[in-house]
This record gives C-alpha cells, sequence and structure tokens, in this order.
C-alpha cells in the first residue's frame, strides 16, 4: 500500500503553539517526544515503509517535513505551492502514483491525529484494503460520543465484505446541529475518521466523473511532475486548481453512487483540535495535570515545569523558560518565547476567537 500524509492547515484553537509557520503537526502534542506528523509516519511504518509513504505539504513546511521524517526518501515530500485544500492535495498524490500503477491502492491520513492504539489501527488499514481491492472507496468509521458538527457522518448499510467491510449509504459531511443530533441518535451512524483507501483508479474514475476540472488540472501536473517543464505547469496549473475538500468533491457524491464502504474502527482516535481535548486524551500526573514538551525540534529536552497543588491543568512549556504554577486549577497555560496564554480549560475552543481578533488588528 502506498500512504499519503495530508500535513496543511494550521490549527487556530491550538494558538500560540500552533502558527501558520509552525502547524500543530510539528509539534509533540502526540504524549510522546514525536510530533503528530512523526507519530503518523511511524503507526503507517508496516503498513507501507518510509518508501511507500509520502507527505503533501505547503512549501513553508516542506524543509521541516523532511527534518522530521529522515527516513523519507526526498522526492517523497511532494510540496504545493499553495493551499487548495485536500481533494487538490490527495488527487496530486493519487494521479502522481497511477503514473506507475494505475491499480496501486492508496491510504490518505491527516497529519494531525492523535491515536492511543497504533496496532488496532493497522489491523483496521488491513480491513479497509480488502474493501479498497473490489473497487471500493473506503472510509474508516468511529462510533460517535457527541453531535459534532466538525465532523463528516457516514450512514453505515449492509456489511458485504470482505470481513467487516459495510456498504455507506450516504455521507454527510459537516451536517447542522439538529442533524447531527439525529445521526448519532440514530445508531446508524458513524463519524468518518478523515481516512481513506483506496484503488487510486477508483478514485481517480469518480474523480473525473465529479471534479472534472480538477481531475484534468491535477492529470497535467502529474504528467508533467518529472519533465524539464515541471515547475512551471505545476506553477500555472495550480492556483487554477478548484478549492474543495475530497468530502466535499468527491466522497459525498461517491456514496450516493454506491462506491463508499467503511470498516468501524475502535483504535482511540482524536482529531487533536484543542487544549482541552488533549488534557481529555493524555495522560497526566496523579492529579490530572498534563505536560507536553521536549520533541522533535528539541529531542531529549525536559519539560520545565514546577507545578505545586495544581489540578487539571495543561501546561505546554515551549520556550526554555520555567513555568510554574501554584494552587490552581482547569487552567491551559501555553509559554512560547514571544506569547504566553492562560486560559480556562472549557474556554478552549475559543482560543481561535483571540487569533480571529488579532488578525482583525493587523
Ligand atoms: N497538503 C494539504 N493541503 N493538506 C490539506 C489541505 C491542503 O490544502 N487542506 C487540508 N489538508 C489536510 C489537513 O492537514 C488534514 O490532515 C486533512 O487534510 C483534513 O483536512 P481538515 O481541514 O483537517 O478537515 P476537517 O478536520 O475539517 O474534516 C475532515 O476530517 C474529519 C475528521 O477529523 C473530514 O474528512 C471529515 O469528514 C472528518 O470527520
Ligand atoms: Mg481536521
Amino acid at each position: 500500500m502506498h500512504a499519503v500524509i495530508l500535513a496543511g492547515g494550521s490549527g487556530t484553537r491550538l494558538w500560540p503553539l500552533s502558527r501558520l509557520h509552525q502547524p500543530k503537526f510539528l509539534h509533540p502534542l502526540s504524549g510522546s517526544p514525536l510530533s503528530l506528523l512523526q507519530a503518523t509516519a511511524e503507526r503507517l511504518e508496516p503498513l507501507a515503509g518510509p518508501e511507500g509513504t509520502m507527505v503533501v505539504t505547503g512549501a513553508a513546511h516542506a524543509a521541516a517535513v523532511a527534518r522530521q521524517l529522515t527516513a523519507l526518501p526526498e522526492e517523497n515530500i511532494l510540496v504545493e505551492p499553495s493551499a487548495r485544500d485536500s481533494c487538490a492535495a490527495v488527487g496530486l498524490a493519487a494521479a502522481l502514483i497511477a503514473r506507475r500503477s494505475p491499480s496501486a491502492i492508496m491510504g490518505a491520513f491527516a497529519a494531525d491525529h492523535l491515536i492511543t492504539n497504533p496496532a488496532q489501527f493497522v489491523s483496521v488499514v488491513r480491513d479497509a484494503v480488502a474493501g479498497a481491492e473490489r473497487g471500493l472507496l473506503m472510509t474508516i468509521g468511529i462510533t460517535p460520543t457527541r453531535p459534532e458538527t466538525g465532523y463528516g457522518y457516514l450512514h453505515c448499510g449492509d456489511e458485504v465484505g470482505p470481513g467487516p467491510v459495510r456498504m455507506v449509504e450516504a455521507f454527510a459531511e459537516k451536517p447542522a446541529y439538529e442533524l447531527a443530533k439525529q445521526y448519532v441518535e440514530s445508531g446508524d451512524h458513524l463519524w468518518n475518521a478523515g481516512m481513506f483507501v483506496w484503488r487510486v483508479d477508483a478514485f481517480l474514475a469518480e474523480l473525473a466523473r465529479q471534479q472534472p476540472s480538477l481531475h484534468e488540472g491535477l492529470c497535467r501536473v502529474a504528467a508533467a511532475w518529472d519533465e524539464p517543464d515541471g515547475d512551471e505547469v505545476l506553477a500555472s496549473v495550480w492556483p487554477t486548481l478548484t478549492k474543495i475538500s475530497v468530502d466535499y468533491a468527491v466522497m459525498e457524491g461517491a456514496a450516493a453512487a454506491g462506491r463508499v464502504g467503511t470498516v468501524p474502527g475502535d483504535f482511540g482516535w482524536t482529531d487533536v483540535g484543542d487544549f482541552q481535548t488533549l488534557g481529555e486524551v493524555l495522560p497526566g500526573d496523579a492529579r490530572g495535570n498534563v505536560v507536553l514538551g521536549g520533541g522533535a525540534d528539541h529531542p531529549g529536552e525536559k519539560p520545565g515545569v514546577l507545578l505545586r497543588d495544581t489540578d487539571r491543568l495543561v501546561v505546554v512549556p515551549h520556550s526554555g523558560r520555567l513555568v510554574a504554577a501554584l494552587g490552581v486549577d482547569d487552567l491551559v497555560i501555553v509559554d512560547t518565547p514571544d506569547v504566553i496564554l492562560v486560559c480556562s480549560r472549557e474556554r478552549s475552543q475559543d482560543v481561535k476567537k483571540l487569533v480571529d481578533e488579532l488578525k482583525a488588528r493587523g
């Protein structure tokens, strides 16, 4: 299998750790010294190995990605001139793989997810590969726990095999709250984990059917990729590509056409969005304080914290300074060289509003 890691986006709710130049996938938010990106590559290793793993990322992050993933051949890092959303990113990888092996199986995975049971993850992806081999565009389904409106929902149909593969009768991306609530209550909907497994020819055929101009543009870029005019073609075609996510562009329509399958997955999956979520899923000390630190760019660095009589803090010492806290509870404290964030855990979602306000100030 070819594994494609999508490493785009900046993650404004994790500000000031996550910035335009330092998006969340580069940070050690995985509960180990590995960055989310490194942890993603590590758990794909048994499925694809470094030779079979590609990363699609923006020009601004390519050097950092290469520094963090030293085992990856240089040509496996695909650099986008600008962000055109996930359909262009995943489609570029598919079109490049198809040049050499049109019927190859490819899996697409987000660089910023946290998975606590990698062995189970590998086994679920293998089940999805079996579904992909029979031509389905495969998703991985997570049992929903709340009416989250930021996810896609899979309406599960019959089990068609092999193994646990089920048909998806409808794919609804980011539904309104009331609809999301109905889906969760129905008991027959799963969250889309944002990971896809398919034969590249099956995916490209659906892309051509639903997004012909995007398909055509990507094929032109892929055909020129290793040619002398490759950079020129990329620079001229890329900005013209439709900016749309793969969920809206392909998956909703493919499900309506009966071409999407799913494998339910239970491997401790979290889409790392904000500090509160990190505090919930990562192991803390006896009083529930979670400290994130060390990591990719600072291997072996001891997180510098001194916590006395504190409960359930999420602390990110990221400046080299010592962070000390005494007698406070339920706070997020993020210390970076130029910004210190102190916020209550329950307001973690609203960090995005601070970022919006700063942007508005210019
Ligand atoms: N290289 C690259 N370029 N990657 C991109 C771009 C881009 O322009 N845009 C998005 N991505 C990557 C993101 O970095 C992430 O790894 C993945 O594509 C998904 O994009 P998000 O923007 O994070 O999507 P989402 O979280 O709103 O929704 C997706 O994931 C949910 C689960 O986390 C959808 O697939 C939902 O259906 C799903 O429930
Ligand atoms: Mg996401």
